[in-house]
């Protein structure tokens, strides 16, 4: 084993055999841990880049069968943030030193491209130093071509599982990977930062489709990678389902960043939500980016993906607190610069 970890931090690259064996081992993971942070430690020493997240609509005419806010649920209470409150939490976001603003939502029939691409120029008008992320799902080329002319850097757009079986088990038949991925590769043609990613432990997930990820992923040669646990919501189909493991989610971060050494890689909301230290631990494990919460905490509450999300009630300030204290407990420190990736 000690050899695959040298063989994939030295050729940035297993065979299949490996990699499932790298994924399937019983042993702990520490070699793994400490292989991962020599890496990122080389390419961007202790530094943890901070994402100020505004959860700016929780509106959605997706059905994804794993998402709380899927269009089939009537019970979620449905919010618009409006422009001028998105412009005060990055207001607020910006007094705190943040220099990115991630607008995440879902695909809300608001966001037509008048409304999104004077969104991103109100932003960058106002703060011309920082990046803006959109993550608002699939759209057309003219779309993504039009808000990346109206200023936005950076794009976050899971592909969810790379294997075409098991994404057809986690969506309905309206969606497909084939346009997910053409959103992807779109994105990167017309110039944007891009992240991809999936969920670990989503239903019927085995090695295989981790596998099929990784090697998506290398094709798609992404600027940021998006993982953390599924965890079930009791409003959707997969109420009943297992959550995915801190232990495989640490380790897929780690293998991650073997394979990706220069990628922005997040410790995200998911990964605290299923241990009170797993964003900790997704740091030692190879992770270089945080992503507190920007979104007004009435609106914020509604924003509910999965059971027991964290961080719903602390306001912005705290939450960045907390998050700067978190990070340096395990011996890295947030840097306020806009963190671009370092290829
Ligand atoms: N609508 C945009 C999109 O589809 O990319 C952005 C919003 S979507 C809610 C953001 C991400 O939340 C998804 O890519 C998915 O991986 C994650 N997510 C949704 N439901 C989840 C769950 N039950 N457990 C863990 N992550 C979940
Ligand atoms: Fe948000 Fe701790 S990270 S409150």
């Amino acid at each position: 084993m000690e050899q695959l970890i040298e063989t994939l931090r030295t050729q940035r690259d297993l065979s299949d055999e490996e990699l499932t064996a790298l994924i399937t081992r019983e042993s702990d993971d520490k070699d793994l841990f400490a292989a991962a942070d020599a890496v990122r430690r080389e390419h961007y020493g202790t530094d943890v880049f901070l994402r100020g997240l505004i959860e700016f609509t929780n509106v959605c005419q997706n059905d994804c069968y794993y998402c709380g806010i899927r269009k089939s649920n009537a019970q979620a209470q449905r919010y618009r943030l409006t422009q001028e409150q998105i412009l005060h939490s990055c207001e607020n976001g910006y007094r705190m030193g943040f220099r990115t603003f991630v607008l995440q939502g879902g695909e809300d029939p608001r966001n037509t491209d008048a409304w999104v691409c004077s969104m991103v120029d109100k932003i960058k008008t106002a703060h011309p130093d920082c990046a803006v992320t959109l993550s608002i799902g699939e759209q057309s080329r003219a779309s993504y071509q039009a808000y990346f002319e109206a200023g936005a850097d950076r794009y976050l757009l899971r592909h969810e599982t790379a294997s075409d079986a098991h994404y057809r088990r986690l969506h309905p038949k309206e969606m497909s990977l084939a346009n997910r991925k053409r959103c992807l590769f779109d994105l990167k043609e017309i110039g944007y930062q891009v992240g991809a990613g999936f969920m670990v432990g989503s239903p019927w997930q085995t090695p295989k489709e981790l596998v099929a990820d990784l090697r998506f992923l290398q094709e798609l040669q992404p600027d940021m990678i998006g993982i953390g646990p599924f965890i079930p919501h009791h409003e959707t189909p997969f109420a009943d389902k297992q959550p995915g493991t801190l232990e495989l989610t640490l380790r897929m971060l780690s293998i991650l960043r073997l394979l990706f050494p220069y990628v922005l890689l997040p410790a995200t909301t998911a990964l605290g939500t299923i241990s009170p230290i797993g964003r900790e631990l997704g740091l030692k494990a190879g992770a270089n980016v945080m992503m507190p919460n920007l979104t007004p905490t009435d609106a914020r509450k509604h924003y509910d993906l999965y059971d027991n999300k964290i961080c719903m009630d602390e306001e912005a300030a705290k939450c960045r607190l907390c998050q700067e204290g978190r990070v340096r407990s395990v011996g890295y420190q947030i840097v306020s610069d806009r963190g671009d990736v370092r290829r």
